[in-house]
């Protein structure tokens, strides 16, 4: 919805790229939609339908060739696989707090400096610019230029602590017994008798999944 929304008020059209019967994202379809009039990529690191982690930075990698700003939804995927934005190489990454185990709420935008930078803000508000008068308002830099209005303490607070309890937990440890629960999903399509058909070429995706 926000990118039918965005696609509208930016007068663009939006594409979308079909998935595979095996649930795997279309990359052959997706280089041949890429053009220089592509301005903005966005994807899901791990599919909420399947659970499937999309190769992410070979896709940053193509959308960038293309000269278009990749930005990742990383809601399914920052609570298991450890995130790092230099090396996929994204524009913006995404999640929510709330699928860390962190409060209802609360979330994070990573946006890379520059782009922030030439950025405007969206809305405006207390401790987002100084040297305000009448005439003109100096604004804070990168990121703090977002924030408008006092912000909510406490969420983000409770959300460093979530992730520093799944650090310490072991991401990657939820995350490979993650990993079969698609095998499982498989496995109970197969016994029922409205999804055989698909169940029936329905693959190891535990064992295909490792892409990222
Ligand atoms: C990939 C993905 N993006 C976004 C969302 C929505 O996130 P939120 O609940 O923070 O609005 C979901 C929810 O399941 C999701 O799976």
């Amino acid at each position: 919805m926000p990118w039918t929304r965005a696609a509208r008020q930016a007068g663009t059209k939006l594409r979308i790229v079909d998935v595979d019967n095996d649930g795997q994202l279309r990359l052959d379809q997706f280089k041949t939609m890429l053009s220089q009039r592509t301005r903005v990529v966005a994807f899901s690191h791990v599919s909420n339908v399947l659970g499937l982690v999309n190769p992410a930075k070979e896709m940053c990698s193509l959308a960038r060739q293309a000269g278009a700003r990749v930005v990742i939804d990383g809601a399914q995927a920052a609570p298991h696989i450890t995130i790092d934005v230099q090396n996929l190489d994204c524009d913006f990454y995404v999640f929510s707090g709330h699928k860390m185990l962190g409060p209802m709420g609360t979330g994070v935008v990573w946006g890379r400096q520059a782009l922030l930078e030439a950025m405007p803000p969206y809305h405006v508000g207390s401790n987002m610019a100084h040297e305000v008068d009448f005439e003109r308002e100096t604004l804070e830099h990168g990121a703090l230029k977002f924030q408008a209005g006092t912000p909510d303490v406490a969420g983000p607070v409770g959300l460093a602590a979530a992730v520093g309890f799944l650090a310490a937990a072991g991401r990657m440890r939820c995350g490979s017994m993650i990993k079969s629960w698609p095998d499982m999903g498989w496995l109970a399509c197969a016994q029922s008798p409205d999804c055989a058909s698909s169940a029936a070429s329905g693959p190891s995706i535990a064992s295909r999944s490792s892409r990222s």
